[in-house]
């Protein structure tokens, strides 16, 4: 598959891991990215503005995928400007900083939002990108997270949604071939502004080299590692229904 051309969606694509994403699919020679965001209008101008540089088209899609309406109405817009979609990546996610033991913290409203965003905004977008995926016999990567294999992360319901969306991954995987792969991408901590939004600085830096230390490549992935892994998944032709864990070898540990 060569992406040379093509289209790419990408959730949540103006911060962090998704903004390395779109980067990678303008470098792979994507002529557009719909780069989706909820909140983060300013990085999402920044990241569309950067994509220029690769002569990639950028286009800011306000949406909050865990609407249905406003999740199909972004893939809707992407399809009747450029009428192709030859890579989805479900990369929006949110989580709530909850101890695991603190079982009356995991309130209704928290297993709504969660999943909202995590599990049932993959799945929105998925469906309706799909039949423009379908004429591509396109990719659709979902980003997943080691929370979603381990009992360990920022909150229980967290790890749920993620492990949720590793086992949307292979059922999306049987249900979209032969023309779409579907896989995800699991990373381990990331240095991103996810932990220093919740917790501040200073705990994501100690956090983030206590993990480095544990790690056997020595050191907290980037942003760039987790989309070098999602290009990899991109242009695999003959790979569905897997996960790739991006963790610098953390979980082959124990
Ligand atoms: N950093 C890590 O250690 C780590 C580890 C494993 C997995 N992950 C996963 O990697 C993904 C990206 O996280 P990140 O580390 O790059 O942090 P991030 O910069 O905070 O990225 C999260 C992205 O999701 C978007 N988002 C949240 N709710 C949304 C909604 N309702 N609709 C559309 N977009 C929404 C955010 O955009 P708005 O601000 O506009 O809402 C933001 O761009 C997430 O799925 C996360 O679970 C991260």
């Amino acid at each position: 598959m060569s992406l040379k051309g093509g289209v790419g969606i990408v959730t949540g694509g103006g911060t962090g891991i998704g903004r390395a994403i779109c980067h990678a699919l303008a470098q792979a020679g994507a002529r557009a990215v719909g780069v989706n965001y909820s909140r983060s209008r300013d990085d999402t101008e920044a990241t569309v503005r950067a994509l220029a540089n690769y002569d990639c088209e950028g286009i800011a899609l306000q949406a909050d995928v865990a609407r249905k309406d406003e999740a199909t109405a972004m893939v809707t817009q992407i399809v009747e400007r450029f009428h192709r979609i030859d890579v989805l990546v479900n990369n929006a996610g949110i989580t709530r900083w909850i101890d695991f033991s603190d079982l009356d913290a995991v309130t209704d409203e928290v297993w709504q939002a969660i999943l909202g965003v995590n599990l049932f905004g993959a799945f929105y977008c998925s469906r309706a990108a799909a039949p423009a995926l379908r004429a591509t016999r396109g990719a659709i990567v979902n980003i997943a997270s080691t929370s979603g294999h381990r009992g360990t992360g920022s909150s229980l319901p967290y790890g749920v949604s993620k492990a949720a969306l590793v086992q949307l991954t292979r059922g999306m995987a049987v249900a979209l071939a032969p023309e779409i792969r579907v896989n995800s991408v699991s990373p381990g901590e990331v240095a991103t502004r996810w932990s220093i939004i919740a917790k501040g600085e200073q705990y994501a830096k100690a956090s983030q080299a206590e993990t480095a230390a544990r790690t056997p490549l020595r050191g907290c992935a980037a942003p760039e590692h987790v989309a070098q892994a999602v290009m990899g998944l991109v242009l695999s032709e003959f790979v569905t229904g897997q996960d790739i864990i991006v963790d610098g070898g953390l979980s082959a540990t124990y």
